[in-house]
């Protein structure tokens, strides 16, 4: 299926790009802990106490994560499984309905996968979306045929009239609550029903097919369109209905009750354990730490290692944060000469990634080593990543992404064992043994925002534009020395502060400065200057798999490149970058 504009998309192995430090963080740590991929997780599968859950069965659509996200903007806590994952572990999710996603086959074709049969046992109702519809015609007794004419984009839909007093219309009028005679949707599909199974009756039409919704008595739902996708304005109403009008939901999964019951499962698994977390100034770790601390107190210590490739005031602001105004136990690590020997006369951009990993695995190894005993290690894994991870079908923590991250090689996916080969080649020192505490790994990132406000982090750090692990480092092209360090950080600073005084910091994946090896020739007063030119980079994005350049305005251009001629020296000429991505990416390195 192809994708709108809008969706994230499911990335396929080999496009996945990572674009959290903290990701990149528990790449590292993945590596220093020698971890394996089966240790113990804290998993949806081990509670006891699971939420009211929609189980999405992921058939592989692109938009599967999109459905998810959606659920969880009702309130409605909601996971996504592989089509075929067994009862036994879909039923202690505690589901209260099914989604059945969209995807690529044919209903028809070999070995095209089907619902297991549990779905239809279970009583619960059923949302079949585009594919997932097709499914519900051909396993329950009625006809999916290719369509003559394929549609694809968008389309209208006309509700059928209600039938008053029958059950079907009950239904409809549930699923459609609130919402006009005719919706605009985002069709795409060639097979479409052309028989209804027993019991079902068509919800609507569209001109190219003739059920474009049905369902029946039980609340099993099939819907041809894509109610997931902006392209249908009024989706979000449609899975809201659904959500909670058919299954019943009570649509109380906030982020205050995810931190309440975190802190418990925290406690369940960590017990009397130490636990260690490595926190690198942006969201993910900050907001596990926090939550960690707040379920286990001072059995968490953090560890905070200053490569001296971060933002002006940056470390400041996490032992701020952490150590004075959360106070948690935090070790302050000041790398910065370590890692500038180690970057000394490198200008490979590759070769800069690697050093920066391989320095933090051993500043942090060093560290932990002094604190002594430590049973876990806390991670800031998301739900996204295990998603895309592929993740979701298996037992196994996210190791991949995190590894591509490390070696910055983000057009191929590198498995962990590769990865850790390639670092063992560097000699690491032995291997400590951990196990994982990742209690983020079912959130996206808005839900971790949210859960970080709940937590009384501030906005500066809840709100933190993604920022590369390798830091300023791949920002500097060329060499990076200390001289440079300030003066990108000196431009970055004004770049940041204007942004955020024209109130579109939040509207901005990044905006950010580079510090190119090109220099150029000015004037300044009755002098000519030779200075160095500096690029300005901002883009918007929904993910980093791509992005546009921003149309930043005029005036805001030219305050930021006047404050930067102004006022840091060895800067005489600035540039506004506007390719996208792709073809270019985000980073200049
Ligand atoms: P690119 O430059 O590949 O970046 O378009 C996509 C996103 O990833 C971030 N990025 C990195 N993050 N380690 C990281 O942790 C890296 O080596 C790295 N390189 C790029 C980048 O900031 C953007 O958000």
């Amino acid at each position: 299926m192809e994708a709108p504009n809008d969706a994230p998309g499911r990335a396929n192995a080999a496009q996945r790009i990572h674009t959290s430090d903290d990701l990149e963080l528990s790449g590292y740590l993945e590596i220093a802990s020698g971890h394996e991929p089966s240790s113990p997780l804290i998993r949806a599968e081990d509670r006891t106490d699971a939420p009211e859950t929609i189980v999405i069965l992921d058939f592989g659509s692109q938009y599967s994560m999109l459905i998810a996200r959606r659920i969880r903007e009702c309130n409605v806590y909601c996971e996504l499984v592989p089509h075929d994952a067994s009862w036994e572990r879909v039923a202690r999710l505690n589901p209260k309905g099914f989604v059945l996603s969209g995807g690529p086959a044919s209903v028809y074709g070999e070995g095209a996968p089907q619902a297991p049969a549990y779905v239809f046992e279970s009583g619960l109702p059923v949302l079949g979306i585009c594919y997932g519809m097709q499914l519900l015609a051909h396993q329950l007794g009625g006809r999916v045929s290719p369509s003559a004419q394929r549609e694809y984009g968008h389309a209208a839909i006309h509700l059928a009239s209600p039938h008053a007093g029958n059950q079907q219309s009950a239904v409809s009028r549930q699923l459609f609550d609130g919402l006009p005679a005719s919706l605009n949707v985002w069709m795409s599909h060639g097979d479409r029903v052309t028989e209804m199974p027993p019991g079902f009756r068509a919800l609507a039409h569209s001109d190219n097919a003739p059920f474009a919704a049905m369902g029946n008595d039980r609340g099993i739902i099939g819907i041809q369109f894509h109610p997931e996708v902006v392209h249908t304005p009024q989706g979000k109403a449609v899975i809201d209905n659904y959500v909670r009008r058919v299954c019943g939901c009570r649509g109380d999964w906030t982020a205050g009750n995810f931190v309440a019951e975190s802190v418990a499962r925290i406690q369940e698994q960590v017990g009397e354990g130490r636990v260690i977390c490595a926190l690198s100034g942006g969201v993910d770790s900050a907001v596990t730490a926090a939550l960690i601390h707040r379920a286990i107190g001072d059995q968490l210590v953090c560890i905070f290692v200053d490569n001296g490739l971060l933002r002006r005031e940056e470390p400041e602001r996490v032992v701020e944060t952490f150590q004075r105004h959360l106070k948690i136990p935090l070790v302050h690590v000041d790398a910065v000469d370590r890692f500038l020997q180690n970057l000394a006369a490198v200008t490979d951009p590759e070769q800069k990634r690697k050093i920066v990993g391989e320095t933090f695995i051993r500043v942090f190894e060093e560290e932990a080593d002094r604190i002594g005993r430590v049973d876990f290690i806390a991670q800031g894994t998301t739900y996204p990543d295990v998603i895309e991870s592929g993740a979701i079908g298996t037992q196994q923590p996210v190791v991949s992404g995190q590894q591509s991250a490390l070696v910055g090689s983000h057009a191929v996916a590198a498995t962990a064992h590769t990865i850790k080969t390639h670092h063992n080649v560097g000699g690491l020192p032995s291997e400590m043994t951990f196990q994982l505490v990742e209690p983020l790994r079912y959130l996206f990132k808005d839900e971790v925002r949210q859960a970080g406000l709940a937590l009384g982090l501030p906005e500066e750090i809840v709100f933190r534009q993604p920022f590369p692990g390798p830091g300023l480092a791949i920002r500097i092209i060329g060499e990076v020395t200390r001289e440079k360090l300030d003066t990108l950080r000196a431009c970055d600073w004004i770049v940041m502060d204007e942004v955020k005084r024209a109130d579109i910091y939040r509207d901005l994946w990044q905006a950010f400065a580079v510090l190119t090896d090109s220099r150029s020739v000015g004037v300044m007063g009755d002098y000519r200057t030779y200075g160095h030119v500096v690029a300005l980079r901002a883009v918007t994005a929904e993910d980093a798999m791509t992005a546009d350049w921003a149309r930043l305005p005029y005036d805001l251009l030219a305050r930021i490149a006047n404050r930067i001629v102004n006022e840091v020296p060895a800067v005489n000429r600035v540039v506004y970058d506007i390719t996208s991505k792709p073809p270019g990416t985000i980073e200049w390195e």
